[in-house]
């Protein structure tokens, strides 16, 4: 397991703790590539239902990209950096569900990359914000169109063209994050949601989110035709078979995945 990410495990949660705490948790090409190999692994690994994002230490989530190496980059040298397959959307496009737990600063990238999960919890004391404006740059993994999506476009753009940050508060009352919890119990809640989710059949949780994810790019009708189709689908499943038995019986389903 390569030292940029530390990965832990807890009953079928993985815990992915990016571990660059004296420069923030800001993303090299090193900690992606990293975290591209280790979601290949958990994508597989069947034992996993559930991932969790987070940064080391107390001070940041991710502070964003490396700014460090951006000085003396070509547009083809950061073209090559970009190229795909990217964090975000293979984030965002993960079969399983994904959770970043937001234990400080979230700034930039590392911004981005807790839009790109399913479901957002920060602790009291994290603080979020796109600050590439005063760096001369807009933001480059998607923030320009996720944040919006998330917040409305007023929202991001007076968070993109001012470069402000704001408190995990604020970020709640806009929809940045779901849920804001006392830094102490950060890892307890963030721990008690990802592992009911991860006792949901893993098939359905897939479906459930392909559709979701597919709300963000078609059209009312379409996704709604769209949702109607992955429902039947999963009438095709062992899982709804037994989730619907076990429902008429009384008992609690035990879901097999297929
Ligand atoms: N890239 C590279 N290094 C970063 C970084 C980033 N995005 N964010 C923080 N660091 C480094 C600092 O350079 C410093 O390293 P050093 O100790 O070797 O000098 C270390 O992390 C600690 O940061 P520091 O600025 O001293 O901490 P702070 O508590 O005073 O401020 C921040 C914290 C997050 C507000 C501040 O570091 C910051 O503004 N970071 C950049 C955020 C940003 O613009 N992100 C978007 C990038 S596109």
């Amino acid at each position: 397991m390569p030292e940029t990410i530390l990965v832990e495990r807890e009953g079928r949660v993985a815990i992915l703790t990016i571990n660059r705490p004296d420069k923030m948790n800001a993303l090299n090409d090193q900690v992606r590539n990293d975290m591209l190999e280790i979601l290949g692994q958990i994508e597989t690994d069947a034992s996993v239902g559930v991932a969790v994002i987070t940064g080391a230490g107390e001070k940041a989530f991710i502070a964003g990209a490396d700014i460090g190496e951006f000085a003396g980059r070509t547009p083809f040298d950061q073209r090559h950096a970009m190229r795909s397959p990217r964090i975000f959307d293979v984030m965002a496009s993960f079969p399983k569900p994904v959770i970043a737990m937001i234990n400080g600063f979230c700034l930039g990238g590392g911004c981005e990359l807790a839009m790109s999960c399913d479901i957002r919890i920060a602790s009291d004391k994290a603080r979020f914000g796109q600050p590439e404006i005063n760096l001369g740059l807009i933001p480059g993994g998607g923030g320009t169109q996720r944040l919006p999506r998330l917040v409305g476009t007023g929202q991001a753009m007076r968070l993109i063209l001012s470069g402000d940050m704001i408190p995990a508060a604020e970020a709640q009352s806009i929809g940045l994050v779901e849920m804001v919890v006392p830094a102490e119990e950060l890892r307890a809640k963030t721990l008690e949601l990802a592992n009911k989710i991860a006792a949901k059949s893993p098939l359905t949780l897939k479906v459930a989110k392909e559709a979701l994810r597919a709300s963000e790019r078609l059209s009312i009708e379409d996704g709604i035709s769209y949702e109607r189709d992955l429902f039947c689908l999963c009438f095709s499943s062992a899982d709804k078979e037994e989730g619907v038995k076990a429902f008429l019986e009384k008992r609690p389903a035990q879901w097999t995945g297929r």
